[in-house]
């Protein structure tokens, strides 16, 4: 339950909404607790009317018990009115300070985790971050909202009808208050039931979800390998795991309403047993048995409401859980930081890094000194720890272990201002990324909306060799991507995203094997566009080609994790076998 507290600041921030809310529920109930003693009053009157008149039958004796009815029923009915308006604006605070909460909380999230680090996302999948998101922000809802807004009128409920029923008979009170904690634990046990099938039903569903995702993701290679009946097979075994665990649920839910009537008959029956006998007695007139069985209908559901929100309040501090979890994860970008200077270069010492959960490390020892201006050719064979570098240098792996021996002009990344650092930073993936948006838009995309220059973008187009793409795109650059606009082939992708580091004219470069699938000819003149873009760059460029390494001031190889080697071009096709290799192979494939 502690969980729950966190929540505090946010009934404090709507605090004056949540009292109106409060003081709502008070006038509702005081209304609702009038209602029973007119009715008490006017059965009474009529009672002792119809008394009175006995024998005579006229008109006139008739039309009176008439008036008295009707005096009454309007005096009800308008009760009822002004109850049904208080009610109204009840929900209206109450249930609207919840929606209110959970626009918060899930902002808050969505910020939480655009702040989150690299090493966060390879840990938690996409569908929890979702869930977490959605279904836990609503359990976390149905706290804020209804849970309090029952709970605070079962309060109110019990202190003004138990008032007036003991005020009516002391006695009586408590034989009719003995089956309602039952009551309230039964229905609390089954809403705990219905909660924990709700939360397998979600389990399930998840499953089928994902694997729906990765069917409809993966359709062409299912084809291919003749795999549909396995992977229909696979689906329909889940979905009839979905289903069973629904039709438990079903089992469950059916027992709630006849359990919540039978005791509440029970209460009832009991209330006119022994209210009979005192009427019998004379100690009760037929207007106060009348009263209190009224009472009773008042006071079940806020009892029932008591076990259901008590389900509630469990159901939401497991999910408020999982909301801190992620809330209080360690982010890297609060650090204010020194801002982002860099005039001299940057000097790697001793580097050594292994990704979370592997024993092998992927880089081993790396010292480097990279000068400002200069351009780092980086190759190797598959696996030897390109990336890592260059993801390192990205600051992706920020402040977590040796990533602190990278120095800017001498100072530890992880003291630099990341915000300030990213904005001199142009990194391009190896795998990459476009969003679903227009492809003018993702090569934009690092510059603030309507920042970019039309010539800017056409230059940068034109140095990834995008312009002779152009004419085979519907609406040009105003193509939609994506799942509703076209697909890009593997080599347009990569060129979208190198124009989209271009056009941010950082400082630093970080281009990880960006024209791994570009064909030599457009490659080579790329690379010719990009050298003279780079000229006052810094820049790394990893690549298993030779083409791009030539334009390198210096090239390092990597094995396994270390740099076996480090020179110019000619250097390294001098003295490093790797390096030498590389070069006939290619230069062979071109001639
Ligand atoms: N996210 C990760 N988690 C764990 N291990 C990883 C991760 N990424 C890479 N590795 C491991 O680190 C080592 C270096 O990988 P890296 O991606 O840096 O190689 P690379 O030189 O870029 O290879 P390629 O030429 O295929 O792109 C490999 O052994 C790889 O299995
Ligand atoms: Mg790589």
């Amino acid at each position: 339950m502690r969980e729950l507290l966190f929540l505090n600041q946010y009934l404090i921030k709507y605090g004056k909404m949540m009292l109106w809310g409060i003081l709502f529920i008070l006038l509702t109930n005081v209304f609702s607790a009038s209602v029973p003693i007119l009715v008490r009053l006017g059965l009474d009157e009529a009672l002792k009317q119809s008394l009175w008149i006995t024998g005579r039958g006229d008109a006139l004796a008739s039309s009176l018990i008439f008036q008295t009815a009707l005096a009454f029923g309007v005096g009800i009915l308008l009760l009822a009115i002004v109850r049904g308006v208080f009610m109204y604006f009840m929900r209206q605070t109450l249930i609207v300070v919840s929606r209110k909460v959970e626009y918060d909380l899930k902002n808050r999230l969505y910020n939480k985790y655009q702040k989150l680090g690299e090493s966060f996302y390879r840990k938690h999948m996409t569908g929890d971050l979702l869930s977490r998101m959605s279904e836990d922000v609503s359990n976390v809802r149905m706290y804020i909202g209804p849970a309090i807004m029952y709970f605070a009128n079962m309060i109110f409920t019990f202190v003004v009808v138990i008032y007036q029923m003991s005020q009516a008979n002391a006695s009586l009170t408590i034989w009719v208050l003995l089956p309602l904690p039952v009551l309230s634990y039964s229905i609390y046990q089954v809403s705990r039931r219905m909660n924990l099938g709700n939360k397998q039903i979600q389990e399930q569903l998840s499953v089928i979800t994902a694997s729906a995702q990765e069917t409809f993701a993966g359709i062409r290679i299912i084809k291919s390998f003749g795999m549909e009946a396995t992977f229909s097979a696979k689906f329909q075994a889940e979905g009839e795991e979905y289903k069973n665990r629904n039709m438990k649920l079903a089992k469950i839910n059916a027992l709630f309403f006849p359990m919540m009537l039978l005791l509440m008959g029970l209460s009832t029956l009991i209330v006119i047993y022994l209210g009979g006998k005192e009427v019998e007695k004379g100690a009760f007139t037929p207007g106060n048995l009348a009263e209190f069985v009224i009472y009773l209908n008042m006071l079940i559901w806020p009892v029932a409401s008591l076990g259901w929100t008590t389900a509630l309040v469990q159901k939401a501090a497991a999910s408020q859980k999982r909301i801190n979890e992620f809330l209080t994860a360690d982010e890297h970008q609060e650090i204010a930081g020194k801002p982002f200077v860099f005039n001299r270069e940057i000097t790697i010492d001793n580097l050594n890094f292994t990704y979370e959960g592997k024993t092998q490390p992927a880089l081993k020892n790396i010292s480097l000194t990279i000068k400002r201006g200069e351009i780092l050719g980086v190759t190797g064979r598959t696996g030897s720890g390109k990336s890592t570098l260059a993801q390192l240098l990205s600051a992706m792996y920020y402040a977590s272990q040796d990533a602190s021996r990278v120095l800017i002009d001498g100072v530890p990344m992880h003291e630099i201002n990341l915000h300030d650092f990213r904005r001199h930073l142009a990194y391009v993936p190896q795998d990459v990324f476009l969003f679903s948006e227009t492809i003018s838009d993702n090569i934009a995309f690092g510059i603030e909306t309507g920042e970019l220059s039309p010539e800017e973008l056409q230059k940068a187009v034109k140095a990834a060799c995008l312009d002779k793409d152009i004419p085979q795109w519907p609406n040009g650059l105003n193509t939609l991507l994506g799942e509703r606009g076209v697909s890009l082939s593997g080599g347009q992708k990569q060129r979208v995203a190198l124009a989209r580091a271009l056009v941010k004219r950082a400082s630093l470069y970080v281009l990880d094997d960006c024209l791994s699938a570009v064909d030599a000819e457009t490659e080579r003149q790329i690379i010719e566009h990009v050298s003279h873009w780079l000229k006052d760059a810094t820049a790394i460029v990893v690549a298993h080609r030779i083409a791009p390494l030539r334009m390198a001031d210096r090239i390092i190889v990597l094995e396994e994790g270390v740099i076996t080697d480090i020179g110019t071009h000619d250097e390294l096709v001098l003295r490093c076998d790797y390096y030498r290799n590389l070069n006939e192979s290619q230069s062979a494939e071109f001639q």
